[in-house]
C-alpha cells in the first residue's frame, strides 16, 4: 500500500500488529507504524526505512511507484533499529544510494550495520537538491537519540520530524489526521511521549522552539510514527507543547501495589478523601495497570502518591521498578505522598522514603505506615493526608 501525500511523495510505511510491547517494555494494543515517505524527482530519495521484519511488505510499497534499485538517496533522520532495521536489505538493491544523515550518526551506522553505501553527513541547515525539490535538513539532538535529524522538504512545506510528533496505533491505511479519530490520537500520542520521549521533554521544547525559529512554513507534519497531520499540522505540535511544558496539571496519581489487599483498601480509602475533597485523581495498581497509563497519568500529575507492602524487607518490587522509571524518565520535581504496610519488621516505606529523599522530592505529611489492618488512629492519619494534598494543589 501507498498513498501520495503531494505530488511526488508518498507514504510507504507500514503497520506492525503485531508487537505487543514496543521497545519490549510498552504496550501497544492498537499497534504502532513505522513511516518511511518516498520522494521521487529529479532524483530519487527515501526517507527512512522500517523495523527490518517489515522490509518485504516496504520493499512491495515502494516498488507501486519505482524499482528500489533507482533510489539515489537514503535519509536516515535516526539511527533507532524501528527506522533503519531494514537498511541492510536496501544497501543491496539500492546499490548507488547514498546515506544522508547527521555527523553524529555516521559512527553509529558503522556499530549498527556498517553497509557498503556511499555515505553523506549533513550540517544544520544544510540542503540537498532532488531537481525541482530541496530538501534541508534540521539537527535536533535527542530527539530521540543524540543523532536525530528531522528533514523539510522545501518546496511542499512537508517536515518530517522523526519521533518528535509520533503517536502509537497501527494506521490501518487512514494515513491523515483528517481520516482518524483525533481523540483516538491524543490518548495515543500521549502514551507514546510519556512512554518513550519523556526524558527528553526539554528536548522536544527546544525542537519547538528551533522550527518556529526557522521561519519556516509548514503544511504537512510527516512523523515517523502515527498519521500525518495535513489539516491542522499545529494541532499535534500545540498537544506536545502543552505535554512537555514544565508546569505540572493539578491532579494527582496514586500508584501502588498491593498482595492480600491491606494496601490496596489504603489506596481506596485515599481516592476516596480525595474525590471527596475535589482533587481530580487517578489510582493505578502497578500488578495489573498498563506500565503506560500509570506513566501518562503520574508524568504530569502535580502530587504523586506511592503505596506499596513491605516485601521481603524490600518495597513492593513492581513498586520499585516504577520508582526507578521516575528516575530514568526525569520526573519533574513536585510533592510525593508516602503509605505502606508491613507485616512485622517493615522496610518498605523506609527505603521508598529513603530513595525520595536522595531525589530530593518533597515528601508530604504524614507519611502513614500500617501494621497489618490499620488502627482508626492510622485511618484519621489518611485523611490528613488527603488534606495536605488537596492544599498542595489548589
Ligand atoms: C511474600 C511476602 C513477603 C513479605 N515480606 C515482609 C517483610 O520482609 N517484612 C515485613 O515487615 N512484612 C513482610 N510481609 C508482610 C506484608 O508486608 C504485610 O502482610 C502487608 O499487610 C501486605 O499488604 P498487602 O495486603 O497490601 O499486600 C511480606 C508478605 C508477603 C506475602
Ligand atoms: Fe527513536
Ligand atoms: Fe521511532
Amino acid at each position: 500500500m501507498h498513498r501520495e501525500i503531494a505530488k511526488g511523495v508518498y507514504y510507504v510505511g507500514v503497520d506492525d500488529h503485531h508487537t505487543k510491547l514496543f521497545e519490549n517494555l510498552w504496550e501497544i494494543p492498537l499497534g504502532v507504524s513505522y513511516n518511511s515517505y518516498l520522494i521521487v524527482d529529479d532524483k530519487i530519495a527515501l526517507i527512512e526505512t522500517v523495523k527490518e521484519p517489515w522490509t518485504e511488505e516496504w520493499l512491495d510499497n515502494i516498488s507501486e511507484i519505482i524499482d528500489p534499485a533507482e533510489i539515489d538517496y537514503l535519509i536516515l533522520n535516526h539511527m533507532e533499529p524501528d527506522h533503519t532495521g531494514a537498511l541492510p536489505h536496501i544497501a543491496k538493491i539500492a546499490k548507488n544510494a547514498t546515506m544522508v544523515y547527521s555527523p553524529k550518526a555516521s559512527p553509529m551506522q558503522k556499530s549498527f550495520y556498517d553497509v557498503g553505501l556511499e555515505e553523506k553527513t549533513v550540517e544544520d541547515l544544510e540542503e540537498i537538491s532532488l531537481g525541482s525539490k530541496t530538501l534541508k535538513f534540521v539537527h535536533a539532538m535527542f530527539l530521540h537519540w543524540p543523532e536525530t535529524m528531522m528533514t523539510y522538504l522545501v518546496e511542499d512545506k512537508i517536515l518530517f520530524p522523526c519521533d518528535a510528533f509520533g503517536t502509537y496505533g497501527a494506521l490501518n491505511g487512514k494515513i491523515f489526521d483528517d481520516e482518524i479519530d483525533l481523540r483516538m490520537v491524543e490518548q495515543e500520542s500521549r502514551r507514546y511521549l510519556s512512554t518513550i520521549i519523556t526524558s527528553y521533554l526539554k528536548f522536544v521544547q527546544r525542537g519547538i522552539e528551533k522550527v518556529k525559529e526557522l521561519g519556516i512554513e509548514i503544511d504537512v507534519i510527516a512523523p515517523s510514527h502515527g498519521p500525518i497531520y495535513r489539516e491542522d499540522p499545529m494541532w499535534i505540535v500545540n498537544k506536545y507543547a502543552e505535554w512537555s511544558s514544565p508546569e505540572l496539571e493539578k491532579t494527582c496519581c496514586i500508584v501502588y501495589g498491593s498482595m492480600y489487599g491491606y494496601t490496596h483498601r489504603l489506596a481506596i480509602k485515599l481516592k476516596e478523601e480525595l474525590l471527596s475533597l475535589g482533587v481530580n485523581v487517578k489510582a493505578h495498581n502497578v500488578s495489573y495497570a498498563r506500565t503506560g497509563d500509570v506513566l501518562v497519568d503520574s508524568m504530569r500529575a502535580g502530587v504523586i502518591v506511592l503505596g506499596g507492602p513491605t516485601y521481603d524487607a524490600f518495597p513492593f518490587p513492581k513498586l520499585w521498578t516504577f520508582m526507578n522509571e521516575m528516575e530514568g524518565k526525569r520526573f519533574a520535581q513536585r510533592p510525593i505522598g508516602l503509605f505502606g504496610t508491613f507485616g512485622w519488621g517493615g522496610g518498605g516505606v523506609r527505603k521508598m522514603k529513603k530513595w525520595l529523599e536522595d531525589q530530593k522530592f518533597e515528601i508530604l505529611e504524614p507519611v502513614i505506615r500500617v501494621k497489618a489492618r490499620p488502627t482508626d488512629e492510622e485511618e484519621a492519619e489518611l485523611k490528613k493526608l488527603a488534606k495536605t494534598i488537596a492544599q498542595k494543589l489548589r
